[in-house]
């Protein structure tokens, strides 16, 4: 099976929607990657395809680290997604891989996402709290494990912290 990764282009905008609704089973995630392409936030949107067909997605949009006055941008990922029928087969995993290069070579030291913990630390993701990022995707007291970082440059852990906002086009938890 060949599985072929390159940034989306203008003919592939409803079948993505059709994939991330599908993945999900729900619309949320597929209108949120129109919101973001429309308001011009989809900072990388990467599809995955076997055959010319796309059987993947993930989109980046930048997301903003505030602390006082400070207020720095960086990478997320999400939503990501593939097609149920094309699950378990290394595609997310792909997917994901692309897309940590892309944030890398751009020159980002950080790259952020809310998701399953047990899936993303395959691809060195941590825990960002500890990290001394806060997000309204932790609630106190709750669970925190969910909201993940990747340290692309150590040298920017200690040195830069705060709250991390996604994009206004994401719904509040
Ligand atoms: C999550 C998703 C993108 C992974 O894509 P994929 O191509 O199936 O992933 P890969 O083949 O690279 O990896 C498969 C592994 O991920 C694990 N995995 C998949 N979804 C997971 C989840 N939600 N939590 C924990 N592990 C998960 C599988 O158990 C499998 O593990 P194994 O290799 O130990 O068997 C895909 O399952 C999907 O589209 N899910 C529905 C939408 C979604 O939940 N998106 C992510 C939101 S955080």
């Amino acid at each position: 099976m060949q599985i072929s990764i390159r940034h989306e282009i203008p003919i592939d905008i409803n079948e993505i929607h059709a994939l991330e609704a599908q993945a999900f089973g729900r619309r949320l995630q597929a209108d949120l990657v129109n919101d973001l392409r429309d308001d011009g936030a989809l900072w990388l949107s990467q599809v995955a395809l076997i055959d010319d067909r796309i059987v993947g997605h993930a989109a980046y949009s930048l997301a903003e680290v505030s602390h006082d006055a400070n207020i720095w941008r960086f990478p997320a990922l999400g939503p990501i997604a593939v097609a149920p029928a094309n699950q378990r087969q290394g595609i997310g995993g792909a997917l994901i891989r692309a897309g940590i290069e892309v944030v890398g070579d751009a020159g980002f030291g950080l790259l952020f996402l809310v998701g399953h913990p047990g899936y993303y630390t395959r691809f060195g993701f941590q825990p960002a709290v500890p990290l001394g990022f806060s997000s309204n995707w932790v609630k106190p007291g709750g669970s925190h494990e969910h909201f993940m970082a990747l340290v692309l440059d150590q040298s920017l852990i200690g040195c830069v912290s705060g709250h991390m906002r996604f994009h206004g086009a994401f719904p509040d938890p």
